[in-house]
């Protein structure tokens, strides 16, 4: 038995991951080829390709990668690795270029990664067998995703139930209005377990409490069957508007749509709980919509507004260190300043997102001493934190078991 089944098959369900989970080197390269390498991830908003020649790169564990637009407006994912002696290729974290021309030796690629120029490689030399290494790329209502793996997963069923939920948002009319990256000195898992309950959120996020339900519902999985009828009746009434609102998780458990209510009276994540953006983003018909609440394993959640959105990524970087960033999206005409105040719309999540730093970090501290053990989940409270942990633990069984490794 490997060191992974071994973990896996003595853990104990409804309880806290040993510490080798979020410690052991071993397990976090299990986690890159299993499970980063492997599945869909989320990279970008398709509007931070502006125009042809826009690009930017990306680094998930070993891979890096190039997200440029074609000059058929197309997007398209490439590996960052020059097909005459490897070098990277584009080095800023984002940029425009007319064509991908690699620093070293100046081999020169078109933006559909075709090798256009390499000097003086001889009469045999082949250009159309030396064009980029492609990285399967799908843009879903404005949101842009990648899959390392040689054969992609099915990307269609995450797609085709998330669409109508995410195109009254009209991403593709979004522009960034604000930025933030930062890095977690926690495990990966921390930060999703942490992220996937507010158990945490009365003592730790006053800004968000602002507006965000204390009901361990609106985060969690809507286990035990009837959906409340607080949240029924705001689902019936979005869709009626028009609006895909319905809870839905997937039946392998890897995403979740649904528009939950903010607390009563409550717009958007502001500190009064109004609209921080004069000219909205996509077309939600009232301010009271609440906030489309989406996740997909293992990069990324998002909370679509009325009038805004704001989405996350989640990259790992070590066993113990982990990069999160958040992207504030606005339609492309709002004036900042005039539409909005840039310190209004950013300083909630800004906040929360420093105070869920701590709070994972505090998480991966403790779990480091050789006294910790894991304890219970709160069947009440972390519905959300024991699915995201089934779905981790099944993903990873399935893809490490050697049995079952040949299926695949
Ligand atoms: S390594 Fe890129 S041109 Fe030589
Ligand atoms: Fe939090």
């Amino acid at each position: 038995m490997s060191k992974i089944d071994t973990l896996l098959a003595r853990r104990t369900r409804g309880h806290a991951l040993e510490q080798a989970f979020y410690t052991d080197p071993d397990v976090f390269q299990a986690d890159l080829e299993s499970i980063f390498y492997r599945e869909w991830l989320f990279a970008i908003a398709a509007c931070e390709l502006e125009k042809p020649g826009s690009y930017v790169t990306h680094k998930v564990g070993a891979f890096r990668v190039i997200l440029v637009r074609g000059a058929d407006g197309d997007i398209r994912a490439f590996h960052n690795t020059c097909r005459h002696r490897g070098s990277i290729l584009c080095k800023a974290a984002k940029g425009h270029a007319p064509k991908l021309v690699c620093p070293y030796h100046q081999w020169t690629y078109e933006l559909d990664g075709s090798l256009l120029w390499a000097r003086d490689m001889g009469p045999d030399f082949d250009p159309k067998a030396h064009g980029l290494k492609t990285v399967h790329c799908r843009e879903l209502a404005g949101l842009v995703y990648i899959c390392l793996a040689d054969e992609a997963p099915d990307f269609d069923t995450f797609a085709n139930r998330a669409r109508p939920y995410l195109e009254p948002h009209d991403l593709s009319n979004a522009k960034v209005a604000f930025e933030s990256t930062i890095v977690e000195n926690g495990n990966w898992k921390l930060v999703w377990e942490n992220n996937r309950e507010c158990y945490h959120c009365g003592g730790n996020h006053p800004a968000l409490c602002r507006t965000y339900p204390d009901d361990p519902s609106v985060t969690g999985i809507g286990e035990g069957g009837e959906t409340p009828p607080n949240l029924q009746a705001h689902f019936d009434r979005c869709e009626t508007a028009g609006l895909a609102s319905n809870f839905h998780i997937s039946d392998d458990g890897q995403f979740r749509v649904a528009r939950m209510p903010l607390k009563e009276g409550a717009e958007s994540y502001t500190m009064d709980g109004k609209t921080a953006v004069r000219r909205w983003l996509g077309r939600v018909p009232f301010a009271d919509a609440g906030a489309l609440l989406q996740f997909h394993y293992p990069t990324t959640w998002n909370h679509f507004l009325p009038d805004h959105s704001i989405i996350f990524r989640v990259t790992p970087i070590s066993a113990t260190e982990t990069e999160v960033t958040t992207k504030w999206l606005v339609h492309k005409d709002a004036v900042e300043g005039a539409d909005y105040d840039l310190k209004r719309l950013t300083e909630v999540w800004v906040a929360t997102n420093d105070e869920d730093r701590q709070v994972v970090e505090d998480n991966q501290m403790g779990i480091n001493s050789p006294a910790y053990e894991p304890g219970p989940y709160s069947q009440i409270q972390e519905s959300g934190v024991l699915q995201f942990v089934e779905w981790y633990c099944a993903t990873l069984a399935r893809r490490v078991a050697p049995q079952t490794l040949a299926a695949e």
